[in-house]
Parts: structure tokens; sequence; C-alpha cells
């Protein structure tokens, strides 16, 4: 039996290189060795969202066609949505019960995320219970692995301790899952600041080639260097990160070099870069126009998975169910 791997990523925006690089390559590699299932997680998209609903279901179409279109194979993993198996919203109650409030309020992202975005209303219930609808997420698969980044590791020790918590009380019924951390650059935005829907420096794996190379036009570089003739220097300059992570040895040594002595200007460097990452995601962009083309194809990838992940969860949820005697 090959072992399990669950993970989620909210559609509350277009996916771009910072998870093309941070979270689906990793997800492509692991569903060579696991059993895989990735879901969109709408229900968490409300969470921050319920103000203003009206991008999530397409946010959720575009984000199947983004992963499917970077090589998550619907014949390996399993892909649905989060809404379409109401077991999530059951067993997210469930666990409610038993989970004491202020292991809600004590996680650091709820805290951090209303700082975030101070000018949104997230005194909700909903977004307090935010990692219990998580925990209920993971737990209905009994994955061996949960791919995240460094930020959800509170939600992840939570879903193991409300996992103690409920066998202790009722029998074993949840493995207890483990964390699977990439390492993986860091990818800055055209403004210097991290990548980030938020901060609107993002190049999405949506955007058409043209965008692409506008966007890196106007790209911050090392802010030192204004003039062409001043040298300047990658240590410091985001384009270089690029570089790092798209550009062959040789250019990048020759990059590092020439811009410390203003032999290559930013246009050029620019360009370089540009050119690598275009070859990168021409094949995403050929079939993303492909699965565009049919939507059928990706709705049946949808229906498909769904069915798989609600007679796996379906089946989670009686035990839980039975052990609570309810
Ligand atoms: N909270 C995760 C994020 O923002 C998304 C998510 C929801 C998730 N449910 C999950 C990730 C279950 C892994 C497992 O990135
Ligand atoms: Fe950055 Fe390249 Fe310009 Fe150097 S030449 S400052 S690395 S963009």
């Amino acid at each position: 039996m090959r072992k399990r791997v669950l993970s989620g990523m909210q559609p509350s925006g277009l996916l771009h290189l910072g998870n093309l690089l941070g979270a689906l390559d990793n997800w492509n590699l692991l569903q060579k060795d696991y059993d895989c299932f990735f879901f969109v997680a709408d229900w968490h998209a409300l969470s921050t969202n319920y103000a203003d609903t009206s991008r999530i279901k397409e946010f959720s179409r575009e984000m199947v066609i983004d992963w499917l279109a970077s090589g998550i194979d619907p014949q390996r993993s399993t892909v649905f949505v989060q809404s379409h198996i109401p077991y999530h919203a059951v067993l997210h109650l469930l666990l409610s019960m038993i989970v004491p409030v202020p292991w809600l309020e004590r996680n650091p992202t709820y805290k951090e995320k209303q700082e975030q975005l101070a000018e949104r209303d997230l005194t909700t219930y909903g977004f307090l219970g935010y990692p219990v609808l998580q925990a209920a997420d993971i737990l209905l698969y009994k994955p061996d692995l949960v791919p995240v980044g460094k930020d959800q590791l509170p939600h992840l020790e939570l879903t193991r301790e409300l996992a103690r918590r409920f066998n202790s009380m009722y029998g074993p019924v949840f493995p207890e899952p483990q964390e699977h951390l990439t390492q993986f650059p860091k990818v800055l935005g055209t403004d210097g600041r991290k990548m980030s829907k938020s901060y609107g420096n993002t190049i999405n794996l949506s955007d058409a080639e043209p965008i692409v190379r506008q966007k890196l036009k106007t790209m911050i570089t090392d802010p030192a260097r204004v003039k062409r003739t001043d040298p300047g220097n990658p240590d410091v300059c985001p384009v270089y990160d690029f570089h790092k992570i798209f550009s062959s040895t040789e250019v990048k040594e020759r990059v590092n070099r020439e811009c410390r002595t203003a032999e290559i200007g930013c246009i050029d460097c620019k360009k370089l870069v540009a050119d690598t990452m275009v070859q990168r995601l021409t094949p995403i962009w050929e079939r993303r126009a492909t699965l565009k083309a049919h939507p059928d194809q990706v709705e049946e990838v949808v229906r498909e998975g769904s069915k798989r992940a609600a007679s796996v969860s379906g089946q989670t949820l009686e035990e839980a169910k039975a052990a609570m005697k309810i």
C-alpha cells in the first residue's frame, strides 16, 4: 500500500510562480510515490472572503486548471473540491464539540491574519474555527503526510492535538498526520517583497507571455543602480533571485560578473531571465489553453475525484460517528 498524502489550497486568487515553486512542484513529485489527495479549499476561502464571494468559484476553476496544467495527473492523484464533500462540514461540527476555544484563540495565525487584514471583520466564528475545518479536511483522509508551508505548522499541530483528544475520548479513529516541509527558494515579487497576491506583485501562471515580459521589464532592481553606467549588486536585486531559480549556471555567472562592472544593463539582464521563465512556463500555458478549451474534461476530473474522495471520507466519518455512539 502506498502511503497517503493530502493537501489543499485556498482559491482566494489566481496561482502565481510562488505557488508553483513553493507547492505545486512538490505535489508533482509526491504524486509519483504517494497516493495523493489534492483539494480546492473553497470553504476556507470563505473565512476571509465571506463579504465578497463573487470570485471564489472562478478562482476554484482556474486553480484546478493550473494544477492540471502544471502536471497534477488525475490518473495518479485524486483532485476534488472541498464544498462538494459535505463530510468535511460534518466532521468540522463534531470536532467543534471537543475543541477548547483557547486552543483556537492562541493559534498564532489567528491574530496575525486579523492584523494583516485589518480592514476586514475577522471576529467571526468561522474564522476562529478555521483550523478545526482544516483538521477535519485532514483527518477524514488519514494521510501519512501533509505537504504545507511553514506558516501552516500550527494548524498541523492543532490537528494532531485534536486527533489525540478525540481518540482518547472515544477510541482510536484518527492516526496523527505528519507535515511534509519542502525546501524551496524564496520567491520575490516584482516589487522586491515576498510574492503574494495581497501585494499585487505576482507573476501568475495564467499571465500571457507579453504580460510576463512586461512585468519583468518594470520589476524593481538594485535600487542603487540608477544610471546604466552605475555598477549593480546582484545580491540585493530581486531580478537576480529569479536568475538563481531559472537560469543556467553560465547565465548566472555572467550576470553576477557583468552586473558588478556595469557591463550588462538591467534591460538585457531582465530579457535573459524573461526568456528562461517563458521557456519554463510555455508547456504550462499550452496545457492551460487545451484545458480552457475543454471545460467538460476539467469538470469530469473534479467529479471523478470528488466521488473517490467522498468514498474515503464517508468511511472515516462513519467510524468517527460510531466511536461517538451517534
Ligand atoms: N490552510 C491552508 C492554506 O492556507 C489550506 C488548507 C485547508 C489545507 N485545508 C487544508 C492545507 C488541509 C493542507 C491540508 O494554505
Ligand atoms: Fe539586477 Fe540584473 Fe540589473 Fe544587476 S543587471 S541590478 S542583477 S537587473
